[in-house]
């Protein structure tokens, strides 16, 4: 259906399809005899796609990346199109309109989106209460936190430590957004002395489990550096990537557009990062950039990501992408001699 769907979405803009798959989840939201319907047409219950990973039990690998449900809107609806985890956010703890629009662009040449929203979301109180008064599905539900954009860097620390506060209750893990090229000076904050004080903060306000985002066009001895800071610091586990400003190798004109770069280009990037921090560490790494099949999945997984997640995908592939990659995924450890996904994790290390 997704096929007959996609040529009218992609006659919108970008952020347009964007509100009017989002006003369609959130029909689905409040109608439970919708979600039990979904549930039971994209759900894949399988034993061997659980896995458990930084004090969380996820059904399957596969998740929903921040940004696609900055409000929290949307999470049951989520969870009923079969994925096993999702991340909502990024929250500021102001509410903030992001930057002017346009500022999300599909290359469908490339397979990518390059957006430049800005942390536009309606802010931890808000955020907070919603999660707070709404049923939440069963899957684990991660809250990304940012920084506001009218906070100074050297007040970060504080600015995350009160969103977290609001959205405490709610989250099964949470994750330190310094990766998001879109609020100037944000990515200054992951080396390692902003860094260090930031997550020490979180860790004695009781953030657990608290894992950190990286963007893939730190340096390898950035990188590494802030696996060790995670490490020391008893962290819980590593994202990697967020989007990242390169171009290279795009075809389609709107690659001259400023931003984050998402999607088939950062596919192997992504993954080269992942294996990097899972060579570096125990720690569980969420392996995200450029999931758009079971075989994108596995490649991640084998590189040493204990789950995944995926943004861009779902913008090209649908919303039946969970369902798909799990089945595939099944089939991929069963060619292989894999009791579990759990028993694929780091194969390629
Ligand atoms: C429109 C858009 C908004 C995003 N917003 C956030 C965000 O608020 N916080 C964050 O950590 N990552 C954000 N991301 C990055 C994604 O979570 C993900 O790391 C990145 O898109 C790579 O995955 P993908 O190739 O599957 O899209 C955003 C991505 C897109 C496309």
């Amino acid at each position: 259906m997704y096929r007959a769907l996609k040529p009218l979405l992609f006659q919108l803009s970008a952020e347009t399809a964007h509100g009017a798959i989002h006003a369609v989840l959130r029909g689905v939201e409040s109608a439970s005899p919708a979600r039990s319907a979904l549930d039971r047409w994209y759900g894949v219950d399988d034993d061997r796609l659980r896995v458990r990973a930084f004090g969380n039990e996820f059904p399957n690998p596969v998740g929903v990346a921040a940004g696609f449900d900055k409000n929290a809107h949307v999470p049951q609806s989520l969870a009923a199109l079969g994925f096993g985890h999702l991340e909502v956010g990024g929250v500021t703890a102001e509410r903030q309109p992001g930057n002017p629009k346009p500022r999300m662009f599909r290359l469908p040449e490339d397979e990518a989106i390059i957006n430049r929203m800005g942390f536009n979301n309606d802010g931890a109180d808000a955020i907070g209460a919603r999660l707070d008064a709404n049923p939440l599905p069963d899957v684990p539900v991660g809250i990304n936190i940012g920084k506001s954009k009218s906070t100074p860097l050297d007040e970060a620390a504080d600015d995350y430590g009160y969103t977290y506060e609001r959205v405490a209750e709610a989250g099964d893990y949470f994750v330190v957004n310094v990766s998001s090229p879109n609020t100037p000076g944000l990515r200054d904050l992951q080396h390692s002395d902003a860094l260090r004080e930031i997550l020490t903060a979180l860790v004695e306000a009781g953030a657990s489990p608290l894992l950190v985002k990286f963007s893939p066009d730190l340096s390898r001895e950035g990188i590494a550096a802030g696996v060790e800071l995670a490490e020391e610091l008893d962290l819980d586990g590593i994202i990697a990537v967020n989007t990242t400003t390169e171009r290279e190798g795009l075809r389609h004109p709107k690659r001259v557009e400023e931003g984050g770069l998402s999607g088939a280009p950062l596919r192997e990037r992504a993954t080269s990062t992942v294996r990097f921090v899972a060579e570096r560490t125990d720690l569980p790494v969420v392996g995200v950039g450029g999931v758009f099949t079971a075989a994108d999945a596995y490649e991640k997984i084998r590189a040493g990501a204990s789950v995944v997640q995926l943004y861009t995908g779902m913008v090209y592939r649908g919303p039946s992408i969970a369902t798909e990659i799990n089945r595939g995924l099944l089939a991929l450890l069963e060619r292989d001699g894999f009791d579990s996904v759990g028993d694929a994790v780091g194969a390629d290390l």
